[in-house]
């Protein structure tokens, strides 16, 4: 399914225009090849949920343009975090709680000129209802469930769940706590 969504991607002139600034610059270039879950790299997981989403909405005569912009951005985070799943961190600044605001901050700081309060809140609430407060927009809803449904697609293996969520550390405390007893 992945190739054949990323060959529609190649052909579809208009979804192109409305993404090549953000394809097109060394932000996007520098992150695009960081390992995001398994096997499937932070460029291409963010090219999917754009693209899937922009088709959601335009289906649905909803603002496309918008869906895009955020669902390419949705993971725009500072480092590849699979690098530091092991790193002391407290339970809420582990990378499932922080990684949206981070990504809108870095969406504000690179692309300014390309955002809005829509695309913002798409970014900043697409890991609904893990951080509390639901997206705001319809386009933002269908973001944060195209994002779902290809993330568990990969991490179909109930195993590896904790680690899409960032609570690896956590998980294996638990674990070691049980042992001991
Ligand atoms: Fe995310
Ligand atoms: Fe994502």
């Amino acid at each position: 399914m992945k190739r054949d969504i990323t060959k529609r991607i190649l052909y579809d002139s208009k979804y192109l225009n409305i993404v090549y600034p953000i394809i097109n610059s060394s932000e996007f270039k520098k992150r695009k090849d960081w390992i995001h879950h398994e096997n499937i790299t932070l460029g291409e997981h963010l090219l999917v949920v754009s693209y899937m989403s922009y088709l959601i909405c335009k289906k649905r005569k909803l603002n496309y343009k918008d869906a895009a912009i955020g669902g390419l951005l949705h993971d725009f985070y500072n480092e590849p975090w699979q690098d530091h799943l092991f790193e002391k961190k407290p339970f809420l600044k582990s990378h499932g709680f922080v990684h949206a605001r981070e990504a809108m901050e870095n969406a504000y700081k690179y692309f300014p000129e390309l955002m809005n309060e829509r695309i913002a809140n798409i970014i900043d609430k697409h890991m609904f209802p893990l951080t509390g407060i639901p997206p705001k927009y319809k386009e933002g809803w269908i973001v944060s469930y195209v994002d779902k449904k290809v993330s568990l697609d990969v991490v179909i293996n109930i195993k590896v769940l904790p680690k899409y969520l960032g609570l690896t550390r956590q998980i294996k405390k638990i674990k070691k706590f049980f042992k001991r007893k």
